[in-house]
């Protein structure tokens, strides 16, 4: 409005200074109409130009008020990006963890690899963790049946670690033998089929010893049949690792009981889970009823082990 308002007025006043030069110089009609017609171009030139100039501002102002209002708008998105993720990628919690994990897992593959390099290995073999022994744990059974060399093994709990003393028993040219007490019929049967694939079953052999009740003192619970074990006597390594902690916390309480007569001096006796506040609460009371005969060591393995050596 402002610039149309602009044009009128000098164009009113070209035609007023062209009356005056006609009036005042007296000139021609043909001078006066070019006069008039080259005034009006030059003004319609200027409100042109004019509101080009006025729409280019308001383009540019408003180009960057819309510019202000994005970037305000993705700040905001980033805030609350920031602070409604349930995990930002830089907690140092998660950072702990999954360092910690990858050292456990290096430690691990570690002593498997150690292991492999000291039994000999011509068939596949189940997997170590979990329900079976760690591959820590199994390195160090194997170096102790390399170092004391024991003529006798006992273990409670069948399963791939039943195996890997029978290999080392092989590897070491010990002339001894291995005895595994198995609860469950199914599991004794896949170790002894584990034995028999790997050419070791003179050497190792499974007892299937279903649990029944038994009391010591005021610990009531279940264990390995009397008539699967009752002949075993001079066991030097006896590896503990059934019956399994879910039935009963006392579950391996009764082993020492029943075997430590059955244990020379100088024998080891090795109990898995020792992490667990049920083991340890067992070591406490087989110290507690030996104090002379036990000398415990914790080992900090992934799943702690307790070795316990017998005077
Ligand atoms: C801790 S496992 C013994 C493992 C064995 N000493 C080894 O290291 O391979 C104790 C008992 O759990 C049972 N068991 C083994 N694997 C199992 C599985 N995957 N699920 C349920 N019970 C299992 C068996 O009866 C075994 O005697």
């Amino acid at each position: 409005m402002r610039m149309r308002g602009l044009a009128a007025l000098s164009g009113a006043i070209w035609i007023a200074a062209v009356v005056i030069v006609v009036v005042v110089s007296s000139a021609s009609t043909a001078i006066v109409l070019l006069l008039g017609v080259l005034g009006l171009l030059l003004i319609a030139t200027l409100a042109i130009s004019l509101s080009s100039v006025r729409q280019g501002a308001g383009m540019e102002r408003n180009l960057g008020r819309r510019m202000n209002k994005l970037a305000k708008q993705g700040k905001q998105q980033a805030q609350s990006a920031a602070t409604s993720a349930p995990v930002p990628a830089n907690d140092p919690k998660i950072d702990s963890l999954v360092r910690r994990e990858v050292d456990r897992s290096f430690k691990q593959l570690e002593a498997l690899q150690n292991l492999y390099s000291i039994i000999d290995i011509r068939h596949a073999l189940p997997a170590s963790r979990g329900w079976p022994a760690s591959p820590d744990l199994l390195l160090m059974l194997v170096d102790l049946i390399d170092r004391h060399r024991p003529k006798v093994v006992v273990e409670c709990g069948s399963g791939l670690s039943t195996l890997c003393f029978a290999l080392a028993m092989r590897r070491f040219g010990i002339d001894g033998r291995v005895i595994a007490l198995e609860h469950l019929e199914t599991y004794a049967e896949e170790t002894r089929e584990l034995l028999r694939r790997h050419g070791v079953d003179d050497i190792a052999e499974v007892r299937y010893a279903p649990l029944e009740p038994v009391r010591i003192g005021e610990v009531a619970v279940d264990w390995y049949a009397g008539e699967a074990w009752q002949d075993i006597t001079d066991v030097e390594l006896f590896f503990v690792d059934g019956p399994p902690s879910a039935l009963s916390p006392h579950s391996r309480y009764p082993s020492v009981p029943f075997f430590l007569d059955r244990l020379p001096s100088g024998a080891h006796i090795v109990l898995d889970d020792y992490r667990r506040a049920k083991e340890q609460d067992v070591v406490k009371r087989w110290q507690a009823e030996n104090p002379d005969r036990l000398t415990v060591e914790t080992v900090p393995l992934e799943k702690g082990a307790a070795l316990i050596r017998v005077s």
